[in-house]
């Protein structure tokens, strides 16, 4: 696999991100839900650089059956906390076709928040076939399957600190380790 971003780019990355976010809320209270799994270690850096008060609330999303093709998309909400008139932000790892941010926020706007809002660590160039875009993005990508950080393949990978693409020899490895 090639690597797309270093520890370091990606420290870098989620630093200016919450410079951003703090920026937009100041020190109001803001209730982040973060899209499991692949927020995972994206979400565990993000606040640590942040310092206003942040309650941390979980909404499970997937659209990948395994590989790297989008399946049906579907949204498990029961660790939800109570967002009504609070301040939200979405944090997911990536922005590729657009489809689970926008089923993600659609939920949560029923959910009768004060302001919602998104924050994804990357936007996938050219995938996009909804027309949203997320409030604060570190990094724009070109369109390959990527992982590490959190992102998976056939939920492998996630604890790679660094985000690398796959090439087509990672998926034949990736089949054998879990044979
Ligand atoms: P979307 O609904 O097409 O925008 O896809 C977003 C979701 O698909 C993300 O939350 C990821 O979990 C997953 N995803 C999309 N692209 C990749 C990738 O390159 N590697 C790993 N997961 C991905
Ligand atoms: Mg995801």
């Amino acid at each position: 696999m090639k690597t797309l971003l270093t520890e370091k780019e990606l420290q870098a990355g989620v630093h200016d991100m919450a410079a951003a976010i703090t920026q937009r809320y100041g020190d109001r209270p803001v209730t982040i839900v973060a899209v499991m799994t692949g927020a995972l270690v994206f979400l565990a850096d993000l606040i640590r650089q942040l310092k206003m008060p942040i309650r941390i609330s979980l909404i499970q999303a997937s659209s990948y059956r395994g590989g790297t093709e989008p399946g049906a998309l579907w949204i498990r909400d029961d660790m939800m906390l109570d967002i009504e008139d609070r301040d939200v932000l979405i944090v997911d790892d990536i922005f590729d076709t657009g489809r689970t941010l926008h089923a993600v926020s659609e939920c949560l706007a029923k959910m009768q928040p004060a302001s919602l809002a998104s924050a994804v660590l990357l936007h996938k160039e050219g995938c996009q076939v909804i027309e949203m875009t997320p409030d604060f993005i570190a990094f724009s990508i070109p369109d390959e399957f990527v992982v590490g950080y959190g992102l998976d393949y056939r939920d492998l990978y996630r604890n790679l600190p660094f985000l690398a693409a796959l090439e087509p020899a990672d998926l034949i490895e990736a089949t054998t380790v879990q044979e």
